[in-house]
């Protein structure tokens, strides 16, 4: 490690994400590939580590979603779990455990927690008044309501957070409230809860973390935490009512479970437990323990001031060295929503690019969101795939490939006419080692990743300077001894890029049959004169357009279906008087012929039979009806003292009647059933 350290071990985690939904990009940017990354670099730092991660399976949403589909909650987190879990092993985040919080090994961890607490006299208990839904008979926690935003006005805010601006709030805040369960207007009734008096935590708060973390705690991290203790801190209700969480372990508590940010964060510990047995408790109680937390921005004020006031109330435990907390990856210019489908799913990627896991990893860390929100793009992907992975670092390692094997018979070959160039561009190789490492140690990932294509970028400015293509005829011995450089800044590479591209890491390793993966070896020269390579094989390919156009078109479409699903009925008009209403003259006629104007796309010309003589009307619903000569035949409403105007050269006698869909379809007005032609519609 190059910054100086007073930790043996690394306990890290990784927000434990809702099973209610897969995991998308967003997820993957602003958690788990930072924290896989940090987790490979200090594996190959050979630092003790322990990579926990799993899934938070309670919680209101999951139980209105396991409602609204009619199956269990645990049938929609079974479902979650697996599709997550397997996922990220496939993308190769590399956790030493991925576990549930579902499980009985975290029910009996977080009611220990509880008790414990609960003995000590930690929490307050409140009788509050609270949301009742007489029809269903239950208390409504948090998202069983919705009502209007006291704030913003939004209509649609939950009883514990408006989605719109952003506030937390208490349900009692709500204007017009009303339950998710019945409908109705709930009434409000006292119920019992335990608090986690957060107040009394203030002073320590300050010091702990405003005091002592002003400095390597991001400013994104410590702004959030400073403007939350300023606002003065509240007590926080740990518990709920509601039957699905961890049960409240209290004899009076029947009917209520730990509130779901009570017990989730345990289930760091408890997974320790699950997975290290009678071990476990170094990792989270002994002070050469570094614990750090990987999450996203929306759970900063959860992982730095109520996790780590519930583990200085329990007293025993360690707190987090650092939360390296991440902003927001924007898709396409617009925020990732689970409920508006506009995310690229995991799992979904990985069935699309088979094989591109780094690819994916490689993008997301290069567009992190680490100090402001960022924005993910298919045009960016395919170019980031094609500019540089193709054509810096897969490049480089192939024309030095292919060359040994063209040249020296696919063994690493001797260095004999080291020149100044060669002595330079070692020495060059040198610094990056610890350049990356300090970069990865500071939590800075995109530069880490930019200066790991830096090598790369050495790399082919060597061999372009070099030229072995051409000195092979002229000086051979110096070609030779260019590969051997080139060779050993692949080599490095493919121990530099391991935390980063572990899958291009694996192949490389085999390819050059390299022998370590320790990022001190890293720096010098790593192979040996004389030793064999395996054929090249190709480390990326390019991404053609097609692929590319694919996946914006299933945005565009995804696009379409929300705007459908979002339509309203224009606003109603101003009232006029059954006068003027009865000026508009609405009359049934009978297509008689119906054609396309020529060189309009959305012009039809109809001829009409309107009862008492043909009439000629030009019509804009080409686009809605392609084929016209199927109208012939049908009645239609028109109005038939419209002022008569020229459209493309044809008189138009008259206006015909249709309805615009919301999917903008036109669609002809037609009698209930067949009626007279001429009669008046009114
Ligand atoms: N499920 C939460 C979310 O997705 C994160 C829980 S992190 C934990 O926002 F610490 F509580 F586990
Ligand atoms: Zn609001």
């Amino acid at each position: 490690m190059y910054t100086e350290s007073k930790y043996k071990r690394y306990t890290i985690t990784t927000a434990l994400p809702y099973a209610n939904g897969p995991v998308h990009i967003g997820h993957l940017a602003g958690v788990y590939v930072p924290a896989d990354i940090y987790v490979r670099y200090l594996r190959a730092q050979g630092e003790e580590v322990l990579f926990i991660g799993g899934s938070d399976e309670h919680g209101v949403p999951i139980t209105l979603k396991a409602r609204n589909e009619g199956v269990t909650p645990q049938d929609i987190v079974d479902r979650y779990h697996q599709i997550i879990k397997e996922s990220f092993k496939e993308l190769g985040i590399s956790f030493d455990i991925y576990s549930r919080t579902s499980s009985k090994g975290h029910h009996e961890t977080a009611s220990e927690f509880f008790k414990k607490l609960y003995n000590e006299g930690k929490f307050i208990e409140k009788n509050s008044m609270q949301y009742y839904d007489e029809e269903a008979g239950q208390f409504l926690a948090d998202r069983y309501i919705t009502g209007t935003c006291p704030h913003c006005g939004n209509e649609r805010a939950y009883g514990d957070q408006c989605e719109a601006c952003g506030t937390s709030l208490n349900a009692t805040d709500l204007i017009n409230p009303k339950s998710t369960l019945s409908g109705s207007q709930p009434v409000l009734r006292e119920t019992k809860h335990w608090f986690l008096p957060l107040d009394q935590y203030e002073t320590w708060l300050r010091d702990w973390i405003l005091e002592n973390h002003k400095e390597d705690w991001k400013a994104n991290v410590y702004g959030q935490c400073k403007s939350w203790i300023e606002a003065g801190l509240q007590p926080r209700a740990v518990t709920r009512d509601l039957n699905w969480g961890v049960p409240v372990p209290l004899d009076e508590a029947a009917g209520k479970v730990l509130y779901v940010w009570f017990d989730a964060p345990i289930g760091y510990i408890s997974f320790t437990k699950q997975l290290k047995g009678d071990d476990w408790e170094k990792w989270w109680k002994s002070p050469d323990s570094k614990l750090v937390h990987f999450i996203g921005k929306d759970n900063i004020v959860f992982h730095c001031i109520i996790f780590p006031c519930m583990l200085k109330a329990e007293g025993s435990y360690i707190l987090p060295a650092n939360v390296p907390a991440n902003e927001f990856l924007n898709l396409e210019g617009d925020k990732i929503s689970t409920s508006r489908n506009w995310a690229v799913w995991l799992h979904e990627y990985l069935k699309d690019f088979p094989e591109k896991q780094d690819v994916l990893r490689y993008v997301l860390c290069a567009n992190a969101p680490e100090t402001k929100d960022n924005d993910f793009t298919w045009k960016d992907f395919q170019t980031k795939n094609n500019s540089e992975l193709v054509a810096i670092l897969g490049n480089f390692v192939n024309r030095t490939l292919v060359l040994t094997h063209k040249y020296n018979g696919g063994k690493v070959p001797a260095a004999t006419q080291m020149g100044e160039l060669e002595l330079q561009t070692l020495e060059e190789m040198k610094g990056f080692p610890e350049r990356i490492g300090r970069s990865l140690e500071n939590y800075r990932f995109r530069e880490a990743l930019a200066e790991m294509m830096n090598l790369a970028r050495l790399g082919n400015k060597y061999l372009t300077e070099a030229e072995p293509w051409k000195t092979i005829q002229t000086r051979p011995e110096y070609a030779l001894t260019s590969l051997h450089v080139s060779l050993q800044i692949v080599a490095n590479l493919a121990v530099l890029c391991r935390p980063f591209l572990p899958f291009t890491a694996d192949k490389l390793s085999r390819m050059l049959h390299l022998q370590t993966e320790k990022w001190s070896d890293a720096g010098a020269p790593l192979l040996a004169e004389g030793s064999v390579l395996e054929q090249p094989e190709l480390l990326f390919d390019k991404i053609e357009d097609a692929a590319i156009e694919a996946q914006v078109n299933r945005l565009l479409e995804t696009k379409r279906q929300n705007e459908l699903n979002a339509w309203k009925p224009a606003p109603y008009k101003e009232k006029v008087n059954f006068e003027d209403f009865q000026k508009v003259d609405i009359r049934v006629g009978k297509v008689l012929e119906c054609k396309k104007v020529p060189k309009a796309d959305k012009l039809l010309e109809f001829l009409i039979d309107d009862g008492e003589r043909k009439r000629t009307i030009v019509s804009g619903i080409a686009q809605s009806y392609p084929e016209p000569e199927k109208l012939v035949g049908r009645q239609v409403c028109f109005i038939a003292n419209f002022e008569p105007r020229k459209l493309r050269g044809v008189l138009s006698e008259g206006m015909i009647l249709s309805a615009a869909d919301k999917d903008g379809k036109l669609v002809l007005v037609t009698p209930g059933r067949e009626v007279t032609n001429g009669v008046n519609v009114g």
